[in-house]
């Protein structure tokens, strides 16, 4: 049973990656194929209970296909381990899922445009807590689960926790809790926000252990 229920969502997820590797009505498109960068899915458990997104692909990322795998991502790896979990035990993305040139923020209109394939990661993978990492992430997140009134500057909401529904493939509403936190990236030579990130990471914890379902 559970097998069939991991074989239709590696299908679906299969579905999200084909149709980016062709999404030409990307204003990214074009810069991707010119450079020979690939897309970047995801990467992590499709049955994980927590649910990372970022916000964009950098170059060593999209050199490779994989999410966080340059130095911000080291912090990530970092910040997971110091919680006892593993990137294989998560699942991580971002919203935009090509690279923007220069390694500039995503517009309004690139997000409007992938933020969909997010949409499906969510049906897909059914998480229990999206964390949003960085302002753009928490900008398109909170809003989308029905938690605009809760939007504030990330310095002042970072490590708090929103309870909101998403709504399944069949149209139910399934609970999900949404953790605001800093990107990686704003740590990388600031030691006082690198305590911070990983103060409120903590707050991660309470998912890793429950009696109906450990980690
Ligand atoms: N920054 C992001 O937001 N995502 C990545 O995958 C890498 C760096």
């Amino acid at each position: 049973m559970k097998s069939q229920e991991n074989l239709g969502k590696h299908d679906k997820m299969q579905k999200v990656s084909d149709e980016l590797l062709d999404f030409r009505a990307s204003p990214l498109f074009e810069y991707r194929t010119d450079n020979k960068y690939f897309p970047v899915i995801g990467e992590g458990s499709i049955d994980a209970k927590i649910l990372f997104v970022g916000e964009a692909p950098g170059k060593t990322e999209a050199m490779t296909g994989k999410p966080f795998c340059g130095a911000a991502g080291k912090f990530l790896s970092v910040l997971l381990e110091s919680i006892g979990l593993t990137r294989e035990q998560v699942y991580i993305t971002n919203i935009v899922k090509d690279r923007p040139p220069e390694n500039r923020d995503p517009t309004p209109e690139e997000i409007a445009l992938y933020s969909p394939f997010l949409d499906m990661q969510v049906q897909i993978i059914r998480p229990k807590v999206i964390v949003t990492l960085g302002r753009h992430s928490m900008g398109y997140v909170l809003p989308r689960y029905d938690l605009d009134s809760e939007l504030d500057a990330i310095s002042k909401i970072h490590g708090k926790t929103f309870e909101t529904v998403y709504f399944d493939e069949t149209n139910t509403p399934q609970p999900v809790t949404v953790v605001t936190l800093y990107h990686p990236a704003a740590a990388l030579y600031n030691g006082g926000m690198r305590d911070t990130l990983k103060k409120d990471f903590e707050v991660l914890k309470k998912w890793l252990v429950s009696e109906v379902e450990p980690y």
